[in-house]
């Protein structure tokens, strides 16, 4: 029997959460058409995500501030995967910077902390993954570091 799931943080009902789960079901949908190149920074990492599909590109782009704003109102996602819900509890630990590009995103994601970055590691790794995989992906949960729970 498959394990329930524990939301750390409440599970979103909220007429965001509904518009936010629209946008990624959408990525999940079409992850063949996203593509990601990830520069590894001294203490972070700079993603630059894309997709010659103009539709997907700004659903990226929506994708990207919807989560921004969403940890800004204090409100997590996913929180039964043990990495989303620590992207959420150290977000004023983490600093995401982005910007739209031509067919998405480039962000640059910091932090001064070296387990932090840890975390951030991790992050990246599950995006190439629901990339490369989709829903399959996100079904399961996402890898993180030794240290956390
Ligand atoms: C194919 C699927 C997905 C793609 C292509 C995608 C892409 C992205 C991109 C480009 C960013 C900006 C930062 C970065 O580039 O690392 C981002 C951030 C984020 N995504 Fe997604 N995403 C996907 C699915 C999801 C799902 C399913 C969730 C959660 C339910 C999610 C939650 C987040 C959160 C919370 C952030 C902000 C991270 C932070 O500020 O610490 N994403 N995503």
């Amino acid at each position: 029997m498959e394990n329930k799931r524990i939301y750390r943080h409440g599970h979103g009902f909220d007429e965001q959460h509904k518009k936010n789960q629209a946008l990624f079901s959408k990525l999940m949908e079409h992850h063949h058409e996203i593509f990601r190149e990830t520069e590894l920074l001294e203490m972070g990492i700079r993603p630059k995500t894309t997709s010659p599909n103009p539709h997907i590109a700004s659903i990226l782009q929506e994708h990207v501030s919807g989560m921004e704003k969403r940890f800004a109102m204090g409100r997590a996602i996913r929180s039964w995967d043990p990495l989303f819900a620590a992207l959420f509890e150290y977000r004023d630990n983490i600093l995401l910077e982005y910007y739209s590009i031509q067919n998405g995103v480039e962000a640059k994601l910091t932090t001064n902390d070296p387990k932090i970055l840890e975390i951030l590691h991790c992050h990246n790794e599950t995006i190439h993954g629901f990339i490369q995989e989709g829903a399959n992906a996100g079904k399961r949960q996402s890898p993180k570091p030794e240290w956390l729970e």
